[in-house]
């Protein structure tokens, strides 16, 4: 009986979440924190400072990743692969991540409620969209969307893809009527080719109003990308994902 009422909850789960994932999130077009994406590896350990060593550790690509491409048993979705295989997916996941970054320029001070024009570059990942998210903190579980601790977001992101050319795709999915001044961005159709170095990248380039209490506030940036084919990820709670972040800034808030 349990069995049963398992199966059948898969089956209406399943695809459902196989539409947003991996393909990002096309239809969560929303502010979010890093901690979303549960399935992805995070880059670094030093992202959880906070966590059980364990618990740390088994979020790293090494083994999240790599140890279930690896693994020999069930619930595994690499379990068919021969060894050859497995290991051409740690290669070129590595080889990705080697590649992929991600950097964040903001002014070093401002006066409370000012303006400020935070730039987020990156470029990674193996398509055929990224995400971007402005964060408070570099920390996997715990960061906050920026506008959390006092910035305002106040316009729509600017936001460019490979070709340095602007697309809205992502942003003309929110309803008629909602506000456009998103944190989180997702980035669509970039294309990919590792032997010529092509990668998806973007410029996204925020309008900010400082905090209206002086303070030193940090600030960092969240690169969200895939490590794996996607049209070969059946099992969709792979952990070929990846969050990455850039360094943090502080940036010192005085009065106006
Ligand atoms: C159920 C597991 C799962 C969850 C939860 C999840 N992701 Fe993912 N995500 C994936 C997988 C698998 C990939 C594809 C990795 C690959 O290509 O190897 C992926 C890839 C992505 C990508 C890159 C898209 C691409 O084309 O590869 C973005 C952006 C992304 N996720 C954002 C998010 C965000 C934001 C959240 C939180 C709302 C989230 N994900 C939650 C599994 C998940």
């Amino acid at each position: 009986m349990k069995k049963t009422v398992f199966a059948a909850l898969f089956v209406i789960i399943a695809p459902a979440a196989a539409l947003a994932y991996p393909n990002g999130t096309p239809n969560y077009v929303t502010d979010t924190g890093p901690f979303c994406a549960s399935c992805h590896s995070a880059a670094k350990i030093e992202y959880m400072p906070e966590a059980p060593a364990d618990l740390a550790r088994n979020e790293v690509p090494e083994t999240k990743h790599y140890g279930a491409v690896r693994a020999q048993t069930p619930p595994s979705p690499y379990v068919e692969l021969s060894s050859k295989q497995r290991e051409e997916i740690i290669r070129v996941a590595k080889l990705i991540d080697s590649k992929s970054s991600i950097s964040v320029l903001a002014p070093a001070r401002a006066k409370a409620g000012q303006e400020v024009t935070v730039t987020v570059r990156a470029r990674g990942g193996n398509g055929p969209a990224i995400g971007v998210m402005l964060v408070d903190r570099a920390l996997r579980f715990q960061a906050r969307p920026i506008s959390s601790s006092g910035w305002f977001v106040s316009g729509a992101p600017e936001v460019k893809g490979q070709d340095n050319k602007a697309q809205t795709t992502w942003l003309d999915r929110r309803a008629n009527g909602l506000a456009r001044n998103m944190s989180y961005i997702m980035i669509e159709e970039q294309p990919f080719d590792l032997e010529k170095d092509i990668m998806p990248a973007a410029t996204v380039t925020f309008r900010l109003k400082a905090p209206s209490m002086p303070g030193v506030y940090t600030m960092a940036a969240a690169l969200f990308y895939g490590t794996e084919n996607t049209d070969k990820a059946g099992f969709f709670q792979r952990p070929s994902g990846r969050i990455l972040f850039s360094e943090e800034l502080e940036i010192r808030v005085e009065n106006p």
